[in-house]
């Protein structure tokens, strides 16, 4: 069974959504290890209950950038993982880290790539006033939120909505589309051919997401 390791900073709930797949029988994955950067990260606590092997390492405490980065990638390559499972993990990560785990580290994004990459993706689709906003799994590369994009969900944007009622929209399509794409990975179905990914599985039409929403006719 393929191994991989989960990085996060936080609530890990993604990181939860992939411990349920896996828990369900959906993920054929082995969760070797989940590494943290914060102490306080309330997923470290969920992941250990589940009998998942733990670790902190504090980026506050090396000199910069690349240290932190060549500790976590020696961590990391402790559990030889195939894959490195970004989830909530808040840190910029060097060039020398991502090429090391160059397509095997991926990453979920709370937008719909390349619209909004960086933090605070809720508020500025609010505040663009775009009509559709979502989530997206990519392969990781040097540049920014940026790399062959995997899977994308989208979800409306309301009137109604705040910050809070649309992250938690998008929320709930993350913890959907992020065990899809690891499901993919650890299967051999991905492939990636001049930056774009190809998957090898069937696939459904795609349904058309028209917001705000139109009638029958069309045009009203
Ligand atoms: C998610 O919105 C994810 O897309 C982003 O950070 C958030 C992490 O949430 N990268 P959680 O820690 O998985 O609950």
């Amino acid at each position: 069974m393929k191994r991989i390791v989960i990085l996060i900073s936080g609530r890990g709930s993604n990181m939860e959504a992939l411990i349920a797949a896996r828990d369900a029988g959906n993920l054929p994955v082995n969760i070797v290890a989940v590494i943290s950067n914060r102490v306080d990260a309330e997923g470290l606590e969920t992941a250990a209950k589940s009998g998942i092997t733990t670790h902190f390492i504090n980026h506050k405490a090396f000199a910069g950038r690349e240290a932190f980065d060549s500790r976590l990638a020696q961590c990391i390559d402790e559990f030889a993982p195939d894959l490195v499972v970004l989830a909530g993990f808040m840190r910029i990560l060097s060039d020398s880290f991502v090429r090391h785990y160059e397509g095997r580290l991926i990453n979920i994004h709370p937008s719909l790539l390349p619209s909004f990459p960086g933090l605070h993706t809720h508020q500025r689709a609010l505040e663009e006033g775009v009509r559709i906003h979502g989530c997206t799994v990519h392969f990781v590369t040097p540049a920014l939120d940026h790399g062959p994009v995997i899977i994308q969900a989208a979800v409306p944007v309301l009137d109604s909505d705040d910050e809070a009622s649309l992250s938690a929209r998008v929320l709930r399509q993350e913890h959907l589309v992020y065990p899809q794409a690891v499901r993919w990975f650890v299967e051999d179905k991905l492939t990636i051919e001049n930056g774009r990914v190809r998957i090898a599985a069937e696939l459904a039409e795609p349904a058309v997401l028209v917001s705000p929403v139109l009638t029958s006719s069309g045009i009203r």
